[in-house]
């Protein structure tokens, strides 16, 4: 068990419906043990954890990163040339299509999806480029008894073809952000309502980006179902909506929130590192 009373830092909760800011931390120095237990928890509580100014090296963030779990190089980012344990998230000036622009939680596609994600700030632009979370507990707890005991007894497929395929708009439009289309080859299955790992708590597991359908159900079936499901997650009180500075970090749990980079900022660069960690198979 952490010991809370003993740390440095401290932990406040976001003015919005998900996530908390870490203050008083330095994640190059000052992870040890005890205070992984205590963000971990802290995570799998808050949905997103918020770090300020924080001047890390490439090598750095992947020491931060590790201590909390085995790193899942993603199959399909673009990668730092120098550490290939870190996925590049970059939209140059000249680019339309920005990398994560619409409600998402990553890897679901995967039948073990990925634990989550450091993303840490590079280059910002001076206005926009912001990233919108929601919280998959909140979304769970504010549905009526009925829909819950309903969604409780189904399954989703996700898939990954769609979205990084050879076939697919957004490949096109992140021409070279986004590679090995020949690796889209997944499907899986988890429950709709999943009992979080860390908290024990359900959260809703669908999302925009990646789920097909309810299992034994038809794509024409499930979306009116999914569709409600994401404008009832997607509720102002559900997110919040965090502005980046170089040296910020979100640190997301997949299996808890979602995400959205909002694309507004055509003609400006933004450049941001992410680290994706493992997870587990997700239960009802
Ligand atoms: C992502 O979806 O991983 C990118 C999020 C962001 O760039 O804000």
């Amino acid at each position: 068990m952490a010991d809370t009373a003993a740390q440095p830092f401290h932990i406040e909760p976001s003015p919005g419906g998900v996530g908390a800011f870490v203050h008083g931390i330095d994640l190059a120095s000052d992870l040890s043990s005890n205070t992984v237990g205590v963000l971990r928890q802290a995570l799998g509580d808050h949905c997103v954890l918020f770090f300020r100014d924080q001047k890390l090296t490439p090598d750095e963030h992947i020491a931060a990163a590790e201590a909390f779990g085995e790193i899942n190089v993603n199959r399909f980012f673009a990668r730092l040339l120098t550490h290939d344990k870190i996925a590049l998230v970059v939209k140059e000036p000249g680019q339309k299509t920005n990398i994560g622009g619409n409600w998402h939680t990553d890897h679901s596609y995967d039948q073990i999806p990925a634990m989550g994600s450091m993303l840490l700030a590079r280059e910002t632009p001076t206005r926009g480029g912001d990233t919108l979370f929601a919280n998959m507990y909140a979304a769970f707890d504010s549905l009526s008894e009925g829909l819950k005991e309903t969604l409780c007894g189904l399954r989703a497929v996700h898939s990954s073809r769609h979205v990084f395929g050879a076939d697919s708009a957004y490949v096109k439009g992140v021409n070279g952000r986004i590679g090995n289309p020949e690796l889209a080859t997944q499907d899986a299955v988890h429950p709709v309502i999943i009992r979080h790992p860390i908290s024990g708590r359900q959260a809703l597991y669908v999302n925009a980006g990646f789920t097909l359908h309810f299992e034994g159900w038809t794509e024409k079936e499930s979306k009116p179902l999914l569709d409600m499901l994401y404008a009832h997650a997607a509720r102002p009180e559900h997110t919040y909506r965090f502005q980046w500075a170089p040296g910020s970090i979100a640190f997301w749990d997949n299996r808890a929130s979602w995400h959205y980079a909002v694309n507004d900022y055509h003609g400006a660069r933004r450049e941001m590192h992410r680290i994706t960690l493992e997870g587990e198979a997700l239960g009802a």
